[in-house]
């Protein structure tokens, strides 16, 4: 059987946001908290469809259905601004930045879901909540450092990080090692441009 491609598709960030969360992220890893999995700011990203294992042969028809999704979703900004925790302040796994963009990012979720599920890949059922991963914490410690990280995080929870312009996404490989996942640009599609 030929290696399964492990994909998503993404937008990928302005430098203006890059730098100002990266400084977000040296400030919070400061604190020196044990169990979280800091993203190294260069793979920061937004993810619209996490697609998973799919098969290299694949690959062509699925360009082609990202590609016709595009076609219909217009250029649009995006500003990221705020902060957060998921799933909830009890329980937090991933902490994040917040990217607001109006309906847009919402349109372009939904229009690449209807065009993928036509070949098999299926729907997403929650809400999309378009969030910027700076961290993963395996299981969340009850320490002064992890107090003072979330203190700092929320200190920012309306704090603007910057825009981007969005003309363009990006379907990503992810491969998985030791130092942490690594992703790789494999096609970039064009949204349409206004006049
Ligand atoms: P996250 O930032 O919310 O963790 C590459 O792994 C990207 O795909 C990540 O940004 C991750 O989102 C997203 N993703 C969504 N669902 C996933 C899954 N089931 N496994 C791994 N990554 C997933």
């Amino acid at each position: 059987m030929q290696n399964m491609l492990r994909l998503f598709i993404a937008v990928e960030l302005s430098q203006e946001v890059h730098a100002q969360l990266g400084r977000l992220i040296e400030e919070l890893k400061k604190h020196g908290c044990k169990t979280t999995r800091w993203v190294n700011p260069d793979n920061l990203h937004l993810t619209l469809k996490f697609l998973g294992d799919t098969p290299p042969a694949t690959l062509s028809v699925l360009k082609q259905t990202i590609q016709a999704a595009c076609k219909s979703i217009p250029t649009f900004q995006a500003n990221a601004r705020g902060t957060g925790v998921f799933p909830s302040l009890r329980q937090p796994r991933v902490l994040w930045a917040g990217l607001e963009s109006g309906a847009a990012l919402g349109n372009l979720v939904s229009a690449l879901d209807s065009e993928l599920a036509n070949l098999g890949y299926k729907k997403e059922s929650r809400p999309f909540s378009p969030h910027l991963t700076l961290a993963r914490i395996a299981s969340p410690e009850n320490t002064p450092a992890f107090d003072l990280t979330l203190k700092s995080l929320f200190a920012a929870k309306e704090k603007e990080f910057g825009s981007i312009i969005v003309r363009r996404i990006t379907l990503f490989q992810s491969t998985l090692s030791p130092g942490g996942s690594i992703y790789t640009p494999l096609e970039r599609f064009q949204l349409l441009e206004k006049n």
